[in-house]
């Protein structure tokens, strides 16, 4: 066994913890706690996604079959746009209920999509330093990402990021992935 683990053992335990995340504001009633645990699970997400955006993403592409990957990049980018109309939603309204049950259902596909179908590239093609440099970028990416969803970033960045302060953010997290890929 490794000491740190590579960057499929990392994202495969994320996509657990998120499901735990998503049990633990479903199961709790007292409201500051359910806002309090959601709020965690919307920034884990946010930051995971944007660093599979970011890292996993490109390199599964290079390594293998871009179709795999864009299916995933779609299925990211419908569970941001909900994870945003979430976002700022009181969290013990019947509207959030309903909404939190269909981002569950949707996260937690997409976390095994990409388990099945674009992880087995990954883990197929990539050497396992690559594997363990991609770990490192994942890691940098996520202490730098946004705490929120927001729809447009990292989809496209250089025509989404051109305008506006999301711009010098992104440059910013894609330094720190190309640093700790190197
Ligand atoms: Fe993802
Ligand atoms: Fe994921």
């Amino acid at each position: 066994m490794t000491a740190t683990k590579n960057v499929v053992e990392l994202l495969t335990d994320q996509h657990r913890h998120i499901e735990k995340l998503f049990e633990e504001v479903q199961s709790t009633t007292d409201a500051e706690a359910r806002s309090r645990a959601f709020d965690e699970l919307r920034r884990m997400l946010s930051v995971h996604e944007a660093a599979e955006e970011i890292v996993t993403h490109p390199n599964a592409i290079r390594h293998g079959d871009g179709d795999v990957v864009e299916a995933r990049q779609k299925e990211e980018h419908d569970a941001k746009r909900l994870l945003a109309s979430l976002d700022g939603m009181d969290t013990s309204s019947a509207e959030f209920e309903a909404g939190l049950e269909e981002l569950r259902t949707m996260v937690l596909e997409h976390a095994r999509n990409e388990e099945e179908l674009e992880f087995p590239i990954l883990l197929a093609e990539a050497s396992p330093g690559e594997l363990d440099k991609m770990a490192s970028a994942v890691k940098a990416v996520e202490r730098i990402a946004p705490t929120h969803p927001h729809p447009a970033a990292g989809e496209s960045a250089t025509v989404n990021a051109a305008v506006g302060p999301l711009a010098a953010l992104v440059d910013k997290v894609r330094d720190a992935a190309r640093a700790a890929l190197r």
